[in-house]
């Protein structure tokens, strides 16, 4: 059995978080589950949306689930999720992109991985006031963070049998920032002769995946490029609903859907737990329980092309339908 921390969260959080607890022991996921609240309730019981024991559970059991929380506005709290990657140094930010069938979108077939290194660039957070109306915001690149998120892209390419890993740069303009990057990118390049490295200023990267996303397998890039441009490729294949996400450290990894906390619908029955499920297929596969990831896929895609789906991807399923749905499909 792998423990696996689960952070259920607020808003949609304990609903599609359930599901996946359903579909994954109806699967034979080898896996418990140590559960700890974060977010609203916690503000409510410790003052804090992300307590520090929970950050302590995650870094002893190096995996966790987590759902979406709810940054408070204005009330003084950091994201919870930029806190954990910048305490747990989970410096890469993984979304595979996949095209999958029974879901409308532009395009079909698309299969493209995003890597974001996630703890420097333009969110490093160094801003201030030089004089009233002009302000100063840093963008920290240093050789370490940029050569071990190239190696990282290179690992996961060879890893997964992936053919080429282009780098998204603007290094025609901030010719030392960005021009730090490509170059450890290049070199990180060399010891990976087997897979082909090319580069892409970000903004033609932008164009070509609208164009033609076909053309990319492995993508890697800075903190605010990869930001935009993994949402980008989100839009390609349907939308947040069913894009999952991971952060990766050295030896930690939280696996996270990228959409939020929903509030607008939570607590009616009506989100779609696809993505977070995809994610936790990520996750079993991390934990190598791939086989039972393929199953939990291979149910989402039949009930997806059955045309039991959620709300938001034109169908009439409720969460628990679609679940229940599942769970009958993998048992
Ligand atoms: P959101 O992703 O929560 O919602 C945007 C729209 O997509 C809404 O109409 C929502 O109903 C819909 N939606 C999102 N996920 C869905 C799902 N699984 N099924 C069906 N519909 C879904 O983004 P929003 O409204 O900007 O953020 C809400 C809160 O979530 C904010 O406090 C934000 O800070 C937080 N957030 C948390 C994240 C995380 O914990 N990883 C990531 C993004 C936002």
């Amino acid at each position: 059995m792998t423990k696996v921390v689960l952070i259920p969260g607020d808003g949609i959080g304990p609903a599609i978080t359930n599901s996946v607890k359903r579909v994954l022991e109806a699967a034979g996921a080898d896996v418990t589950w140590e559960v700890h609240e974060a977010g609203e309730q916690t503000i409510a019981t410790h003052g804090d949306p992300l307590p520090e024991h929970v950050v302590q559970a995650i870094a002893e059991t190096g995996v966790a689930l987590k759902g979406p929380i709810t940054t408070p506005v204005g009330k003084g709290f950091s994201s919870v999720n930029v806190r954990l990657r910048r305490q747990l140094d989970l410096y890469a930010n993984l979304r595979p992109v996949r095209s999958i069938p029974g879901t409308r979108s532009r395009y079909e077939n698309v299969d493209i991985v995003v890597v974001r290194e996630n703890t420097e660039g333009l969110y490093s957070g160094i801003e201030h006031e030089v004089v009233p109306g002009v302000i100063e915001s840093l963008k920290i690149m240093t050789r370490q963070a940029c050569t071990r998120i190239a190696r990282f892209a290179f690992e996961h390419a060879r890893e997964h049998g992936r053919e080429k890993v282009t780098a998204v740069h603007k290094a025609n303009i901030m010719k030392l920032a960005d021009g730090l990057f490509l170059d450890c990118f290049y070199e990180v390049a060399r010891e990976y002769s087997d897979i082909k490295a090319e580069d892409c200023i970000v903004d033609a990267a932008c164009m070509k995946l609208v164009l033609d996303p076909h053309q990319f397998d492995v993508v890697v890039m800075e903190n605010l490029y990869g930001d935009i441009l993994s949402d980008l490729c989100a839009g390609l294949v349907g939308g947040l609903g069913v894009t999952p996400g991971a952060n990766i450290g050295e030896k930690i990894a939280v696996f996270e859907a990228v959409h939020g906390s929903a509030p607008d619908i939570a607590g009616r029955d009506l989100a779609n737990p696809t993505a977070i499920l995809l994610t936790a297929c990520l996750m079993l596969r991390h934990i190598d329980q791939g086989d039972v990831a393929d199953r939990v896929v291979d149910a989402i895609v039949a009930c997806l092309e059955a045309g039991t789906k959620t709300g938001d991807l034109g169908g009439k399923a409720s969460t628990t339908q679609f679940t229940d749905a599942l769970v009958a499909k993998v048992s």
